[in-house]
């Protein structure tokens, strides 16, 4: 049976806040009506796995979690995406990305998003000031930003504190992940 609905790729990678991944963008994805097919990078699924979230994941979306890569015989459990998000985005992930380092089945599945170009890719780097003033992460961001990727960050959604400095319990600016992804979708289908 096929379905209509928007398809949302849900990247997950090994950063603080993904435990919440389910609770904090799935569900609330599914409830605006998308189809959400989630991947994981395998520090995320071994996080993951280990609280029973790939689980409850696979019940939600109806999908399987994927982290390992499929075989050459097989096809790929997910439908193909209209947008991805990456969220949260380990540092080691947005490096990689901006480079085309696609050593793992999350980030095969964004690189080639992203050299898509009419397929909106969101990021929303989950780093802190360390992470941020290692020398290459300005030019990461010029990269994937003049590829077309949408990033989610700046002092007003997610400021920098120092590593075990910022304060205790924050959460991840969910919401204004999925509304990029929105804004996103509805501005690859003007342009
Ligand atoms: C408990 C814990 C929390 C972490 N949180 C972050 C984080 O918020 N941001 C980040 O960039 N790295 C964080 N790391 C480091 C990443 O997990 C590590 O760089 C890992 O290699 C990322 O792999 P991935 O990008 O393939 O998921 C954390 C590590 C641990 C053990």
């Amino acid at each position: 049976m096929t379905s209509d609905r928007r398809v949302l790729g849900v990247i997950g990678t090994g950063a603080g806040g993904v435990e919440k991944l389910r609770t904090g963008l799935v569900e609330p994805a599914i409830a605006q009506g998308w189809q959400v097919g989630v991947t994981l990078t395998p520090t995320a699924a071994t996080w993951l796995d280990d609280i029973g979230e790939v689980a409850l994941l696979e019940k939600v979306t109806g999908l399987p979690v994927r982290s390992a890569p499929r075989l050459p015989r097989e096809q790929s459990p997910h439908p193909p995406p209209n947008c991805y998000i990456v969220a949260p985005a380990s540092a080691n992930t947005v490096a990689k990305l901006a480079l085309g380092i696609a050593d793992n089945q999350a980030l095969t599945q964004v690189c080639e998003a992203v050299g898509t170009r009419s397929l909106p890719v969101v990021v929303f780097p989950r780093v802190n000031a360390a992470h941020a003033r290692q020398p290459a992460w300005e030019q990461h961001l010029t990269a994937l930003r003049e590829a077309g990727v949408w990033l989610v960050e700046g002092p007003d959604v997610w400021p920098l504190y120092e590593p075990r400095e910022a304060p205790p319990g924050r959460e991840l600016p969910w919401a204004a992940v999925l509304d990029a992804a929105g804004r996103a979708v509805s501005a690859s289908a003007t342009s």
